[in-house]
């Protein structure tokens, strides 16, 4: 078999180590790997190398992505149900395997199906937003990558007191990574793009925070409306000095950890495995920790909001 992979939308911690898996499991069956240079452009412009787990070894334990990957939405041309399987064809490619975050298993793989392409999606975002799977790849070492930065705030908050940290994340417009960060590093507030929260309410908590423990801890999430303008705010409302760290893409690029590292295990080889079984279409969901198939798309699943309990009692505590 010839199996083409490709990488669409923000990578993800993990990514590489999937990529030498399927690659290893391909080469002891006698099977092809090949790699989309560009993400799904490059299946168009046959920038498409071949990938051995020799080449794939060195980048394996690494962030980011060794394929390179894209957002142009080059499949919503008129003409790309054409293009896209002469392409294929061309190349004498049997299926594929889809690194993708929401955007991407949503709108790629309803295409794939149509179109008759065996492919199966691999959830990647450190976002952890996929409707369906309980867990994307890379979201655990987002979130690790977040403590490295946290514990080191507090290190030194408690070193010398008198002063409200704020620490935002990625996420996009969805909450569930700066809930997970907040929850596992017990800030003492947490703000997400789907909640609405106060002013008052918000610096009296962290006043009350300062005044208990010397300092306080706000996460919140790059999406929340007056993120940037809220460094300005707090101080003019509790006369606390703020200092901000936001972690931006350097928490994208975070090291892959162990949970990471073990589901891009499983799902390589579950790809790899459910395409020798001519599977067809579907994507890898995530239940209870077990990676299993879910048959079709996700199209028609609607994204659920973070856990309002949770993001309730971290603001409550
Ligand atoms: O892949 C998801 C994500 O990392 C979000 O957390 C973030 O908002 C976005 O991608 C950033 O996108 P870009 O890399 O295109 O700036």
């Amino acid at each position: 078999m010839r199996i083409l992979l490709a990488v669409s939308g923000g990578d993800a911690p993990g990514i590489n180590a999937a990529i030498w898996h399927i690659a290893r499991r391909a080469a002891a069956a006698g099977d092809t790997i090949l790699g989309a240079r560009g993400g799904l452009p490059a299946v168009l412009n046959g920038d498409i190398i071949e990938i051995t787990p020799n080449m794939a070894l060195p980048f394996a334990a690494l962030p980011g992505s060794l394929l390179p990957s894209s957002r142009d939405p080059v499949l919503a041309r008129a003409d790309a149900q054409a293009v896209f399987t002469a392409a294929i064809a061309q190349r004498q490619i049997d299926a594929l395997i889809l690194f993708g975050g929401n955007g991407t298993l949503r709108y790629i793989l309803p295409l794939m199906e149509a179109w008759g392409v065996p492919c199966v999606g691999i959830p990647t975002t450190i976002d952890n937003d996929v409707p369906g799977t309980d867990y994307t790849l890379g979201f655990d070492s987002a979130c690790n990558f977040a403590y490295h930065a946290i514990d080191g705030a507090r290190a030194t908050a408690n070193a010398l007191p008198g002063r409200i940290f704020t620490v935002e994340t990625l996420g996009g417009d969805s909450g569930y990574l700066a809930l997970a960060v907040a929850h596992g590093a017990g800030a003492d507030a947490v703000l997400l793009p789907e909640y609405e929260y106060k002013d008052e309410w918000l610096g009296a908590r962290l006043e009350g925070a300062v005044k208990r423990d010397g300092y306080a801890l706000l996460v919140l999430s790059e999406g929340v409306k007056a993120a940037r303008t809220l460094v300005d705010d707090i101080p003019k409302w509790t006369a606390i000095r703020v200092r901000d760290i936001r972690l931006g893409h350097a928490q994208r690029g975070g090291t892959p950890t162990h949970t990471d590292r073990v589901m891009a295990a499983n799902m390589g080889d579950l790809a790899f495995r459910l395409l020798k079984e001519d599977f067809g279409v579907g994507v890898l969901i995530v239940r209870r920790g077990i990676v299993e198939i879910h048959a079709g798309t996700l199209e028609k699943m609607d994204r659920l909001l973070p856990n309002r309990a949770l993001y309730d009692r971290i603001n409550a505590l």
